[in-house]
């Protein structure tokens, strides 16, 4: 068996093969089989992509129903803005049917809900999904998925219906795009300084010029506290009070993020916030073949801060920010617990050295002079 192949110009890894696939159909099909077995189904395949899949499934489906194929197309003339999709290829009747969708792989989901939302006109009794492979980090609709084969990483694949620009459907397995980027040519940087110091608006502002990828956890936590997720639910007890998540929890955010990201390099913005956090990032990036080309050191006093904070309070809503006693809790916090990795930088990454108590534009001039 190959474990590598080219497709166009891109080379891929084979990472679920037709056995695998095979396993998963079967099981897939037990459940389908067991829950709609009573019931008056019409499956939906979805093309291109899942006709190979739909086929396969299909085969193993041991009850009487009936199985169509659908294909979303751009309006053509009436809509030059490509979002307008509309279903093609419905001939059969699905008026109070349980329908089910079968997707070869649901990745953001907007295409399962412009699907799904055509096909509600119709007054089906119900609609279920079914999908070989799910992408669930790129998904950001509320559909609950019925029927998942297989959960994977944010990686793009081809094989077994699955394209890449046209080609690759017909490979028996399935394979993952090997990554061309060389960590070593990655820049990275971290943006450190106090609450208020401006961090997240200079590290913005850095990740655009450079093309870099800006990480903040805070806003990955604010995220998902409005989400309300459950790393979400633990986050807001914390974040209200003005305290830290444990390392543990932001150490998993930062090597999922990066290994599920990949550009020119990142921006760390209020990462890391301990020394031991310090530590064990020193650690991941050496495993990763990461490296910090600067730690840029926001120096501010803290009479401004007190002032911007509770600016920025008010504009953004922020709670943490508003509240006076809150933000000297951050403040002392930062000088005990945050300010010492610096110390511990001086020995092994380069400092930049900032004075951030100056205008946006001002602050960001001197970090681009000093990088260069
Ligand atoms: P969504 O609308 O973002 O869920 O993406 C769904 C469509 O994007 C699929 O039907 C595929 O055509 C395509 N797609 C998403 N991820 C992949 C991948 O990894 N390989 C090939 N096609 C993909
Ligand atoms: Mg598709």
């Amino acid at each position: 068996m190959n474990n590598r192949v080219t497709v166009l110009d891109k080379e891929f890894e084979i990472s679920i093969t037709a056995k695998q696939i095979s396993d998963i159909i079967n099981g897939l099909a037990a459940r389908i089989n067991n829950d709609l077995k009573n019931k008056d189904v019409v499956f939906l395949g979805i093309l291109n992509g899942s006709f190979i899949f739909a086929a396969d499934l299909f085969r193993k489906i041991n009850f009487p129903s009936k199985i169509t194929f659908l294909k979303l197309a751009s309006y053509d003339g009436l809509s030059s803005s490509g979002k307008i999709k509309r279903l093609i290829g419905l001939n059969e009747s699905i008026k109070d049917k349980t329908l089910v969708i079968i997707e070869d792989i649901i990745d953001s989901g907007n295409t399962l809900e412009h699907i799904i939302m055509q096909l509600r006109g119709y007054e089906p009794k119900e609609i279920k999904i079914a999908t070989l492979v799910f992408k669930p980090m790129a998904y950001k609709k509320d559909f609950k998925i019925d029927y998942i084969g297989m959960e994977i990483p944010n990686d793009f694949i081809v094989g077994y219906g699955l394209d890449y620009d046209g080609y690759g459907r017909n490979l028996e397995n399935i394979y993952t795009l090997v990554d061309d980027v060389n960590n070593k040519d990655l820049k990275n940087f971290i943006i450190f300084g106090s609450p208020g110091a401006g961090k997240g608006t200079q590290a913005s502002k850095l990740a655009e010029k450079y093309n870099l990828i800006h990480i903040s956890t805070g806003d990955i936590l604010r995220q998902e506290i409005s989400k309300n997720t459950k790393l979400g639910k633990i986050a807001k007890n914390i974040i209200d009070k003005g305290e830290f998540i444990s390392d543990e929890i932001i150490i998993d955010i930062i090597a999922d993020f990066l290994d599920k990201n990949k550009k020119n390099g990142f921006v760390f913005d209020g990462f890391p916030r301990t020394l031991s956090q310090a530590k064990i990032f020193d650690k991941m990036l050496k495993e990763k073949n990461l490296k910090i080309e600067a730690v840029i050191d926001l120096n501010i006093d803290e009479e401004t801060v007190k002032k911007r904070m509770i600016r920025r309070g008010k504009i953004y809503g922020r709670i943490d920010d508003l509240d006076e006693n809150t933000i000297k809790h951050r403040l002392d916090i930062y000088n005990e617990i945050t300010k010492p990795i610096i110390n511990y930088y001086k020995k092994n990454k380069n400092i930049i050295t900032i004075n951030a108590s100056k205008k946006i534009d001002e602050v960001f001039n001197q970090i681009i002079k000093k990088i260069n």
